[in-house]
């Protein structure tokens, strides 16, 4: 290099560029520095021509891969679609038995059951479908209509005294209301009742109650009170009450009946989810 200008303050040399008497000193940045720099530029053209970025008039530069989140995206939501489509359809030909011994099949359906539980059940059988009064707990094995996986399944889908013209229909007489029984015999059946299952009702004559329960509530609860299934009358026996067990909803229901109403869900729900419903509300305490 021909004569250098050394600045006298650093010693460091000038660029030989000079305002008013201010000189430039020659300070040149780092090699490394430089080359990072070198290399962001040559990553930024190939960036271009590679994947999408200039953005155009109507539509923006595509790249040469053609890349796209948004279809890349869609592609995993499709492929996703597609896998619980596969299961869908099994569930579809498959029958509730086969479900059930399919583990895969039972995942999905059990998912499936659930949610559509909360979305249409809760509401009257409550979020953990333990019931309340005139509601049946689904948790417990004492079903009023047959709890196998096609009792449930047919109840789910026709209903209870409800709209569906193959619903389960059976309604209990109003003994007291429409006058079949007096008010002392109503009392005494109720005390033959209660009596079934350890309780009493104040000043009834049991006996004569008994008398009077075959004569009346055998066709449908059984000579043994143990409930018929296949006519949704309750096992009378047990401790298990849907109207109550005291003294009192007894002889209420004994007079007046309830006739609860279960809607009917078929063609409200797809097949697949009534199914599911099945499963799921097995699972919670079905019987074989
Ligand atoms: C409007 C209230 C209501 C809704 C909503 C409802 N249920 Fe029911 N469900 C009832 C009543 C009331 C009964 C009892 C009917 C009777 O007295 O026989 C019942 C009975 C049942 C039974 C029979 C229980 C047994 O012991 O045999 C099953 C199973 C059942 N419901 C499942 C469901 C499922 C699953 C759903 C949601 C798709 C559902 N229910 C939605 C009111 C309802
Ligand atoms: C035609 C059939 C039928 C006859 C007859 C009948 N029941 Fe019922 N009973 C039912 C049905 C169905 C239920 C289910 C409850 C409902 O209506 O939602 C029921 C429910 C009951 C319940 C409520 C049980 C509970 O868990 O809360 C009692 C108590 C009862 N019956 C007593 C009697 C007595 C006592 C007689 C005779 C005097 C009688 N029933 C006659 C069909 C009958």
């Amino acid at each position: 290099m021909a004569h250098e200008d050394i600045d006298k303050v650093t010693g460091v040399a000038t660029t030989g560029h000079e305002w008013d008497g201010i000189k430039e000193l020659n300070n040149p940045l780092p090699r490394w520095w430089l080359w990072v720099f070198y290399a962001t530029i040559v990553f930024a053209v190939g960036y271009v021509f590679v994947y999408p970025a200039v953005p155009l008039v109507t539509s923006y530069s595509k790249g040469l891969l053609g890349y796209s989140q948004r279809a890349s995206a869609l592609d995993e939501t499709a492929a996703g679609q597609a896998a619980r489509a596969e299961v869908g359809k099994g569930l579809a030909n498959a029958s509730l038995e086969e479900i059930k011994n399919d583990p895969k099949m039972l995942e999905f359906a059990m998912a499936q059951g659930r949610a559509a539980f909360g979305d249409n059940c809760a509401p009257c059988h409550g979020s953990g479908a333990t019931g309340s009064k005139g509601y049946p707990n689904l948790q417990d094995d004492d079903w009023l209509w047959g709890g196998t996986l096609a009792d449930i399944e047919q109840t789910i889908t026709v209903g209870v005294r409800s709209t569906s013209p193959d619903t389960r229909m059976n309604d209990m007489p109003r003994f007291g209301a429409d006058g079949l029984l007096d008010a002392k015999q109503v009392r005494n059946v109720a005390g033959y009742v209660l009596s079934l299952s350890g309780s009493s009702v104040k000043g009834a004559d049991v006996e004569a109650g008994k008398q009077i329960f075959v004569e009346n509530c055998t066709s449908c609860h059984g000579e043994d009170a143990k409930g018929i299934q296949e006519l949704g009358a309750p096992n009378l026996t047990d401790k298990v009450w849907l109207y109550g067990g005291d003294e009192e909803s007894v002889i209420y229901t004994v007079t007046h009946a309830h006739r609860g109403v279960m809607p009917t869900w078929g063609g409200k729900l797809d097949p697949v989810t009534i199914k599911s419903l099945a499963i799921y509300v097995h699972d919670l305490g079905g019987g074989t």
